[in-house]
């Protein structure tokens, strides 16, 4: 697949490059990101080279499209579409983000994943697109349900990382679902 930039009011989201990766080192310093996702700790500048170089193999393999969030050309933190699967009644795939420390809480994050489920379901034509998190993380969930995304339940002990095992929440966004947030039991 060819690599796409998604241009929002705010934010400029495009593969990271060779060029970014001092900035992703940096970012995920921050405990926050290993705590409630899969990027290695600790984090060195190899990890950050490495998962560049994986980026690229993505995209052309068309398995996983991953965009660097930039704010006032600031690399702000990173967004992908993860285990994108075709099918002939529509693919799936799973949303994944981390916003850098200083960026959070000004609605960053919403916005670049409101153009990302945006172009999954209009250019990749996604039937389903899948949102899972460690089971008590509050801001990651309330960023899925600010972009409509169903809560569907929590499985014990479903998600792995590096850290081990943990009970995870999961959720979901159809093409045709109501946009508007609605109620979440967990929140
Ligand atoms: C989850 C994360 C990406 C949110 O990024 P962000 O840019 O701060 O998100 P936004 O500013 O767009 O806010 C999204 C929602 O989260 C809420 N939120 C943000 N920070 C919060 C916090 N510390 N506590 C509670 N809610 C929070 C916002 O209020 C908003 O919800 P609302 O629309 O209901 O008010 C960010 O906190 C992060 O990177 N966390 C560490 C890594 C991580 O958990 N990634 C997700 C793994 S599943």
């Amino acid at each position: 697949m060819e690599k796409v930039a998604l241009i929002t009011e705010r934010l400029v989201l495009r593969a990271p490059t060779d060029a970014d990766a001092a900035a992703i080192e940096a970012a995920c310093q921050d405990p926050a990101i290993p705590r409630w996702t899969t990027v290695p700790s600790p984090y060195a500048r190899k990890d950050a080279d490495d998962f560049v170089r994986l980026v690229d193999e993505w995209w052309a393999s068309g398995v996983e499209t991953v965009w660097a969030i930039f704010a006032e050309d600031r690399l702000v933190g990173m967004i992908g579409l993860h285990d994108i699967a075709r099918h002939h009644a529509g693919g799936h795939a799973e949303i994944g983000f981390w916003a850098g420390r200083e960026a959070r809480g000004r609605g960053y994050m919403t916005e670049a994943a409101r153009a990302v489920v945006d172009w999954g379901f209009s250019e990749l034509r996604l039937a389903r697109i899948a949102w899972r998190a460690v089971a008590g993380n509050v801001p990651s969930a309330r960023t899925a349900r600010a972009l409509g995304f169903r809560y569907e339940g929590l499985q014990r002990q479903a998600l792995t990382s590096p850290r081990g095992r943990d009970d995870g929440w999961f959720a979901g966004l159809l093409p045709d679902d109501d946009r508007s947030p609605v109620d979440w039991p967990v929140l």
